[in-house]
């Protein structure tokens, strides 16, 4: 098992990566579990695949499980999810010294955790990531959120958890278009700041991907490494540091909008899109070689993925996904910083790109 400490003011906490993490949930969670009763809110997918391995392993160490048991997928992040779940928890006669599980994807870790915010102004949680997404972004670095009319992520809080367990045993059962998503966030670290990581997910991908746990390992305690070091560095999005994990989230937020937020493009997915429209926008601008951006759509195009706008078959010109953009959350007095590249590896923020330009970009890109 590696452990990986995320060294945030006042609330470090362990994220902890290894196979069998649940079904010794009791002993994993270090003394934290302080009462018979334990509230656990998953989605009926993880349920149905895990909540046996759960509920067992937590009574024969003498708990009773209660289940909050949600539906699967993007419309349970709502404020109706929200107030339900809180009055759930708070029928429970939760305290504010107690921990509650969360036990699924981003969907259900981003709203368990909000709801474990505002309960009695904030009590404990505990990060139980079930798709390889959340284990190497969602989980760790306490934002959480709901949606709204008004876009995705917009009411949230900054609430750390306790304690994350990255199961790997989970990702067996991951549905493998899941996984492949999920990648993209792996790819991420070595695109914004480690060339040599971004050389062993070309090396490796393709291993891990089709099920070598060895791989899985390495490449989910390297992110959670990457990403803890980041969220220490820059908890809050305050100094730019923290930003730079937004890289491909602009273009690809854009294109999910612009999808309808449908199934048949998953947000990791988008965000593969997004990272080498970033890429192909900063050779564009003369910031690294066009070589660079094929050497990444060829990566994600090898591990079969999507890499390119032109292939979503949207019908739209690069205006109206610019005007999605118009609605994003980082948007600061008229201008939308951007993640851009100086090569890979070479992330950085860039405050003065101008959207006319991307407009036009995206034109190119989606004739491509
Ligand atoms: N998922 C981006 C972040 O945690 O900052």
């Amino acid at each position: 098992m590696a452990v990986i400490p995320v060294d945030v003011a006042g609330r470090p906490y362990e994220v902890r990566v290894g196979a069998g993490l649940l079904a010794e949930i009791v002993p994993n969670c270090q003394g934290r579990l302080r009462k018979r009763d334990v509230p656990i809110v998953t989605d009926a997918n993880v349920h149905g695949a895990w909540g046996e391995v759960v509920e067992t392993a937590l009574r024969s160490h003498g708990h009773e499980p209660h289940w909050r048991i949600l539906p699967p997928g993007e419309q349970t992040k709502a404020w109706s999810q929200l107030a339900s779940t809180v009055d759930w928890l708070l029928a429970l006669g939760v305290e504010r010294g107690d921990h509650i599980l969360a036990l699924g994807g981003g969907v259900i870790g981003d709203l368990t955790g909000f709801a474990a915010s505002i309960v009695k102004r904030g009590c404990h949680f505990i990060q139980l990531p079930t798709s390889l997404l959340a284990q190497v972004d969602s989980s760790v670095g306490g934002k959480t959120a709901i949606n709204t009319a008004a876009g995705k992520n917009l009411v949230g809080a900054f609430h750390q958890p306790s304690l994350v367990l990255a199961d790997l045993t989970v990702l067996d059962t991951l549905p493998d278009r899941e996984l492949r998503a999920g990648y993209a966030e792996v790819v991420k670290y070595g695109l914004i700041g480690d060339a040599d990581f971004f050389a062993w997910c070309e090396a490796n991908g393709s291993a891990l991907l089709s099920g070598s746990s060895a791989m899985r390992e390495y490449a989910v305690a390297h992110s959670v490494g990457h990403k803890a070091r980041i969220v220490a560095e820059d908890e809050r999005e305050t100094t730019g540091t923290r930003a730079l994990l937004n890289l491909g989230h602009t273009f690809g937020h854009a294109l999910e909008a612009q999808n309808g937020y449908s199934a048949t493009l998953l947000h990791g997915e988008a965000v593969a899109i997004g990272m080498v429209l970033a890429a192909r926008y900063s050779a564009r601008c003369g910031l690294m070689p066009n070589a660079s951006a094929d050497r990444i759509a060829r990566h994600f195009e090898d591990v079969g993925m999507p890499a390119g706008v032109a292939q979503l078959g949207l019908e739209c010109d690069g205006q109206a996904l610019v005007d999605h953009m118009l609605h994003d959350k980082k948007m600061d007095a008229g201008t939308l910083p951007f993640v851009l590249m100086k090569g890979i590896g070479e992330a950085y923020i860039d405050k003065d790109v101008s959207l006319g330009e991307v407009a036009t970009f995206l034109d190119e890109e989606l004739r491509r």
